[in-house]
């Protein structure tokens, strides 16, 4: 039979790792069958002395098995019971997760640009802080022309040729620069003006601008532009209308109106009860620029326009107020997760 010593470490080294283990244990230390009673059994054929002694080691032997067992039990439930814990209630509502939405100005150029990628046209960006050239003087503005004025452009350190650009124009010049028709660019981008920020108006707001470029552009090819454009972004039924107007860069010039898709045509205070809402400037590029910029204005011509994003997308979001654009406020950004892509 093995002696105390031996069950004692056996006791001591037994891993007891989950229920099947502990079990084991008990079979084998505690139950009626276990070494220790067979100890006890012994107890009956020894002298009164040895009896007393023995009998004591052999129940502490008894009791270290019994703690043993307690303490795994009770670690080895409440493991259980953590697991079990872990089990999530499947009938819970799902926690749900917030997802941000893309800014409606983003959503349009966006919009914008894709329709024009379409056919042909490649998207081209540049600087904000610009120098008279580019802004004003190779697109043909005369040197007493009121847009250079104080009033409307941001100046940087008051220094007369280094400026904030007031239109996206500018990029019509660094590409003619750089590139030789046939071009076919649009240019989306941030402009700042030095303006009293009302519901109609801000300080900064946004342009993309379209060149072509190439030989025998004609005013019909740029009116069939628009209007495809048009027709994309508000829906066949939408209408557009051309209406003279002047810019120092395009010769002729005209604006464009989309009949407004708030009202129908029948007058609210989006058109100002005109029925028809302006969203861009355009004409066919002046000779003296298209000469400015390096290209052949007897070889070549070229059409132009430059539309505002703010404009169109409270057209098309319904919105009536421009500072909404820029005061992001997440109660008026979050209506626009359906039409983020
Ligand atoms: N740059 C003009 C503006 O900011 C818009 C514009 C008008 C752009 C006519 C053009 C154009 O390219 O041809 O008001």
């Amino acid at each position: 039979m093995k002696n105390i010593d031996e069950i004692r470490a056996e006791i001591a080294n037994f891993k007891i790792e989950n229920a099947e283990s502990l079990e084991q244990f008990r079979i084998q230390f505690l139950s009626k069958k276990s070494e220790i009673q067979a100890l006890f059994g012994e107890l009956k054929n020894m002298t009164q002395e040895n009896r007393k002694e023995f009998g004591q080691l052999v129940n502490e032997l008894r009791d270290m098995a019994q703690n043993h067992y307690n303490e795994f039990k009770a670690t080895i439930e409440a493991a259980t019971d953590k697991k079990s814990n872990l089990i999530p209630d499947i009938t819970r509502p799902a926690t749900r997760q917030s997802v941000g939405s893309m800014h409606p100005i983003s959503i349009m150029m966006g919009e914008v640009r894709r329709i024009f990628e379409d056919i042909g046209f490649s998207a081209v960006e540049g600087p904000d802080i610009e120098d008279d050239w580019h802004v004003f003087t190779a697109l043909n503005f005369a040197e007493e022309h009121p847009a250079r004025d104080m009033q409307d452009t941001f100046f940087i350190e008051l220094h007369p040729d280094v400026l904030l650009r007031t239109h996206t124009s500018s990029l019509q010049v660094r590409t003619m620069e750089k590139q030789q028709p046939p071009i076919r660019v649009i240019c989306p981008g941030r402009v700042f003006r030095n303006e009293a920020i009302t519901s109609r108006a801000h300080c900064i707001f946004h342009q993309v601008e379209g060149l072509y470029v190439a030989e025998n552009v004609s005013f019909a090819d740029m009116k069939q532009t628009l209007l495809y454009f048009a027709q994309r972004m508000f829906g066949d039924e939408v209408r557009i209308r051309l209406r003279p107007s002047y810019f120092p860069f395009t010769e002729p010039s005209a604006e464009m109106d989309v009949s407004c898709n708030i009202c129908g045509g029948a007058g609210c205070n989006l058109c100002k009860h005109t029925g028809w809402v302006e969203i861009l400037g355009c004409g066919m590029v002046d000779p003296n620029v298209l000469e400015n910029c390096g290209i052949d204005s007897t070889k070549y011509s070229g059409f132009a326009f430059g539309l505002g994003i703010e404009r169109m997308t409270m057209l098309k979001y319904r919105t009536n107020d421009i500072r909404l654009y820029f005061e992001n406020d997440v109660r008026f950004l979050q209506q626009f997760k359906a039409a983020t892509k």
